[in-house]
């Protein structure tokens, strides 16, 4: 079986989805890789290396399309590309398919294996080929740097001879796999930091990181779906916990936002009257503006000012970091393609859950339970 990787399309995606260490292991499960001339070279893996591993570069996109029988891609290829694909490939990548009906439609028809990175259930046996995580977690970690460079101000406590200098305040709202990153990191820069989220298990996972956790007395409420996902809070929840946050948004250096709810916009946490109230020089990182923001007034992709408070919303953090990020979604990947591939073929084994729920279209049909549930 022939596995192709081209060069990523999307704006400013500086990702590759396979390195050549993970060629390496595909040669070595007995399958021919073929990587478009320069396609790691963003991620600053050279040609030669992937010739190194055993892969072929091929100059022309087109031809890489052709011989393609699995095709590996970090954002899901353009349709263009999707139709040069031939019938029967299986496709791996982020898909997104509750927000891309079309595309999924696009796939069925053009007779794409399609398998999302991102539907893959959390699950312990699954947690090698968990891209999500891995991309949060650099985000996190990204997140917390960018509110260090963004401050006018030292991040740990400094005793010099001019003076002391007290610790930068952090406030991290979302402790998910990103927001407890961005607080490690954080507390690695010498910052104080505290945490909410609206998951009560969060709480011991904020302390034990060193930080402290903001409590929120919301009324009785679910907070959490079945999946461990942080579900919509109530108009009254919400109320409840603005005002809480307001007191202590106000008082930060850094507040950083991570939080997100599946299938829904990014929750309003951080408005334009609390921004308003912090002290001038102060830094909101908000890494949910891709999914609208988490502050009232983030302009997703840009360092704005509002009242003398930088707003700093960056997208597609994980591809500043692109080596590593691609180190790590290969590895996802691989891990994928192991349960995947057996003795050199593609097995859709659907009584595997892995399997079923990563599957989105096969054979001219929806697959994935999640998928077909949800839209
Ligand atoms: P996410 O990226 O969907 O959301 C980020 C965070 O925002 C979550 O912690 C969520 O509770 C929080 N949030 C939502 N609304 C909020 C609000 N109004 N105020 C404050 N915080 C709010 O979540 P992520 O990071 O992808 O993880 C979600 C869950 O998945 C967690 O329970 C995590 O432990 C679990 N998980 C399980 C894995 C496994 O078992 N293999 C791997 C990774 C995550």
């Amino acid at each position: 079986m022939t596995v192709g990787v081209c060069k990523e399309t999307k704006e400013n995606e500086k990702r590759v989805a396979l390195t050549p260490e993970g060629a390496k292991k595909l040669i070595s499960l007995g399958l021919d890789v073929i990587i478009e001339k320069g396609a790691g070279v963003e991620s600053s893996y050279t040609d030669k290396e992937y010739t190194e591993a055993g892969a072929s570069i091929e100059s022309k996109r087109e031809t890489v399309l052709e011989k393609s029988e699995l095709f590996l891609a970090v954002q899901a290829p353009d349709e263009e590309t999707v139709k040069k694909l031939k019938k029967d490939t299986v496709l791996v990548s982020f898909i997104w398919p509750l927000q891309n009906g079309d595309y999924v439609n696009l796939l069925k028809q053009q007779g794409i294996k399609a398998m999302a990175m991102d539907t893959i259930p959390r699950i312990s046996r699954a947690q090698s080929m968990d891209a999500l995580s891995s991309m949060s977690n650099i985000a996190g970690y990204k997140a917390a740097l960018i509110g260090a460079d963004q401050l006018d101000k030292y991040m740990p406590m400094m005793m010099t001879a001019a003076g002391t200098i007290r610790p930068a305040k952090v406030l991290v709202l979302g402790a998910g796999v990103a927001g407890l990153q961005a607080i490690a990191t954080a507390k690695r820069l010498g910052a104080v930091v505290e945490a909410f989220d609206v998951r009560p298990v969060v709480k011991e996972q904020v302390e034990s990181l060193g930080a402290s956790f903001v409590e929120v007395p919301l009324e009785e409420e679910q907070t959490e779906s079945k999946g461990g996902y942080a579900k919509e809070l109530s108009q009254r929840n919400q109320e409840k916990q603005r005002e809480v946050i307001h007191e202590h948004v106000k008082k930060s250096d850094i507040v950083i936002t991570t939080a997100l709810i599946p299938g829904r916009p990014a929750p309003l946490l951080v408005t334009k009257a609390m921004v308003e109230d912090m002290n001038p020089g102060s830094v909101v990182v908000d890494i949910a503006a891709e999914q609208g923001g988490n502050c009232e007034v983030t302009d997703p992709g840009k360092i704005t000012r509002h009242n003398g408070v930088v707003i700093a919303a960056p997208l597609n953090i994980p591809s500043s970091l692109a080596f590593h990020a691609s180190k790590l979604y290969s590895k996802n990947l691989l891990s994928l393609l192991e349960l995947l591939i057996k003795d050199g073929k593609p097995d859709f084994n659907f009584e595997d859950q892995i399997i079923l729920n990563a599957t989105i279209t096969h054979e001219g049909e929806i697959i994935s339970p999640f998928v077909k549930e949800n839209s």
